[in-house]
C-alpha cells in the first residue's frame, strides 16, 4: 500500500474544532483517486494534513506511507520520501528562484548524482510543453505570476520532481480550457511514469481525460461514499448531500 489513512482526525493548531473528523482512505501504488466534496468541507486540510503543513495537528488516527507511519516527518522530509501537493492557491516565494527550488527538491528526493545541465534540459523541455518562457525558471517562485501561471507553475515542479505521490489540490479550477489540456496532458504522462495520484475537484471533465480507480465523496471531514467513476457522475447530477446519504 502507498498511502494509508486511518481514522484521521486534525485541527488548526490553536483550536479545538476538528475540521478532518475520522478520515479513511487507502490508495495504491500507481492508482488515481477522485476526491470530490462540497467548498469548505476539508478537502484542502486534508492534503495539507498528509504533506504536513505544521499549521493544522493531529488529534488522532495516522498516515502511513510505503507502510510507515509519517506524522512524526518533517514537510521537507514528506517531500524526499516522495510525497508532493500542488496548492489550491499558490503562496508567493519571495527570493527564492524557481530553478533553486526545484534543484533542491529534486536532489533531495532522487539524489545528488544527476548532472545539472541534464536536470536544466528537463526543465526547458517542460516549460516548453506548457508554453511558458524558460526565464519562467529565474523568476522568485510564483511571485507575480497570473493565475494560469502560478497553476502551470505548480504542476511543473510535480512533472519534474516525479514524486510517488501527487495530490493535486484544484488544479482545474480557474484554467483555460487550452491550460487544462496541457495539464492534464503532463498529468497523465506523469501517471504513466508510476506516480499515484490524489485528484482534488469540483469537475467531472477531469474525468473524461483520465482513468481513475477511484472517486471519494468527501463530506464535513470525512468520506461518506467510495466508488468508480460513475459516482462522480451521479454527484455531478444529484449533489453531495444525496450521494453522501445513501
Ligand atoms: N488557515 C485556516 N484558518 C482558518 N480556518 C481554516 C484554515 N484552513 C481551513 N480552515 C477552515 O477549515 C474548514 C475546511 O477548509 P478547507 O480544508 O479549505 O475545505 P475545502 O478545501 O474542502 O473547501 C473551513 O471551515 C475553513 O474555514
Ligand atoms: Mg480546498
Amino acid at each position: 500500500m502507498l498511502l494509508r489513512v486511518e481514522n484521521l482526525r486534525a485541527s488548526l493548531v490553536g483550536s479545538e474544532k476538528l475540521i478532518l473528523k475520522g478520515v479513511n482512505l487507502e490508495m495504491g501504488f500507481g492508482e488515481v483517486h477522485v476526491l470530490m466534496g462540497p467548498n469548505g468541507s476539508g478537502k484542502s486540510t486534508l492534503a495539507n494534513v498528509i504533506v504536513g503543513n505544521p499549521k493544522f495537528k493531529v488529534v488522532s488516527g495516522d498516515i502511513l506511507f510505503e507502510g510507515e507511519s509519517i506524522l512524526n516527518a518533517k514537510p521537507h522530509e514528506r517531500v524526499a520520501k516522495g510525497i508532493f501537493m500542488t496548492f489550491q492557491s499558490p503562496v508567493e516565494v519571495d527570493g527564492v528562484r524557481l530553478k533553486q527550488l526545484l534543484l533542491t527538491s529534486y536532489r533531495k528526493i532522487h539524489g545528488d548524482d544527476s548532472s545539472f545541465y541534464q536536470l536544466e534540459r528537463e526543465m526547458k523541455r517542460l516549460a516548453e510543453e506548457l508554453g511558458l518562457r524558460p526565464e519562467f525558471f529565474d523568476r522568485f517562485v510564483n511571485v507575480g505570476f497570473s493565475g494560469g501561471e502560478k497553476k502551470k507553475s505548480e504542476i511543473l515542479q510535480a512533472s519534474f520532481l516525479k514524486p510517488k505521490l501527487l495530490i493535486l489540490d484544484e488544479i482545474d479550477s480557474g484554467l483555460d480550457v487550452d491550460a487544462l489540456k496541457l495539464v492534464l496532458k503532463m498529468v497523465n504522462a506523469l501517471r504513466e511514469q508510476g506516480t499515484s495520484l490524489l485528484i482534488i475537484t469540483h469537475y467531472t471533465r477531469i474525468l473524461e481525460h483520465l482513468d481513475v480507480n477511484k472517486v471519494h465523496v468527501y463530506l464535513d471531514g470525512k468520506i461518506v461514499a467510495s466508488g468508480d467513476k460513475w459516482l462522480a457522475y451521479e454527484v455531478e447530477k444529484s449533489g453531495y448531500a444525496l450521494v453522501g446519504e445513501r
